[in-house]
């Protein structure tokens, strides 16, 4: 032991919840949230730390962008606010996506984000070529860091959805996913604190909430190869029409782990 301040009278005068307190103190301290818990000793250099990311966490700050880094799939994703902090329906759909097609040649990712389907599917997939693709040039600077930081080698390119991506691929994509904006610009004011902090672009598509979604719909059909598989995240309030979005894609919807109408899930015919 040194001669330190406990870690659990840190953790109970933080005044945040314990387990969001147990998660910052192990970042800040480099310590496993088992051995916290058991009280030990943490350096006033620690505590310094932990009390100015408590200090962040009670001005509203996402504790994820605290942390600054979420597990995905086999990666590990570098999050601040220039980026959506991934979701766990996401890391489910590209456990759908990896069951159905384990060992994808060419690999699309629309709306890629702080990359983490690209990336992870990159990892479980190393023979694959994946391009990524963004409207933001944040979100694209994270994306390629991240995928440096993993040891892949993802394409990622900032433009509107299928515009950056090379002609070269079209229709010859054999796995494609998007987790896009489906949100409605409404929408917005019935979201809490915390989310309000992501990138308003990232959640919003427009008036409607569809826009991004049918824009892929109508141009999927095209990059994907003749058996090619879909997997694109929607909103549980308007999944029931997304399916019709998709030309040329037999599509259906599947749910998340909450029963939720939360994927639509298709294979490009003509096999
Ligand atoms: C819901 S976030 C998903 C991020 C990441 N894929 C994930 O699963 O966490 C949607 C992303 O789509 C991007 N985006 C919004 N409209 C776009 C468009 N028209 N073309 C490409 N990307 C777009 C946003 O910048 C944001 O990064």
């Amino acid at each position: 032991m040194t001669s330190g301040i406990g870690s659990r009278s840190l953790i109970d005068q933080s005044g945040i919840p314990e387990h969001e307190a147990v998660r910052l103190l192990a970042k800040a301290t480099n310590t496993s949230r088992g051995v916290l818990l058991l009280d030990t000793d943490v350096t006033p250099d620690h505590a310094k730390a932990f009390g100015a990311m408590v200090e962040r966490r009670r001005n509203g700050e996402p504790l994820q962008y605290i942390e600054g880094d979420v597990p995905f799939g086999g990666a590990l994703i570098a999050v601040d606010e220039r980026v959506l902090i991934p979701r766990p329906e996401t890391e489910e759909m590209l456990h759908i996506a990896l069951a159905r097609v384990p060992a994808p040649r060419t690999v699309v990712d629309l709306c890629t984000g702080s990359g983490n389907l690209a990336i992870s599917i990159a990892l479980a997939a190393p023979d694959a070529e994946v391009f990524a693709t963004d409207i933001s040039a944040d979100a694209v600077a994270v994306a390629r860091s991240n995928a440096e930081s993993n040891g892949v080698p993802v394409w990622i390119s900032c433009g509107n959805l299928f515009d950056p991506l090379p002609d070269s691929i079209k229709g010859s994509v054999d796995l494609l996913v998007a987790n896009p904006p489906y949100l409605a610009d409404h929408e917005l004011s019935d979201l809490d604190g915390d989310v309000l902090r992501e990138p308003h672009r990232a959640l919003t598509a427009g008036p409607v909430g569809d826009e991004v979604i049918r824009a892929i719909g109508a141009e999927a059909g095209q990059w994907l190869a003749p058996g090619g598989f879909l997997a694109c995240e929607v909103s549980e309030f308007r999944a029931d029409i997304a399916p019709s979005f998709f030309v040329d894609v037999d599509c259906h919807l599947e749910v998340d782990m909450f029963g939720k109408p939360r994927f639509v899930i298709g294979t490009r015919g003509g096999e």
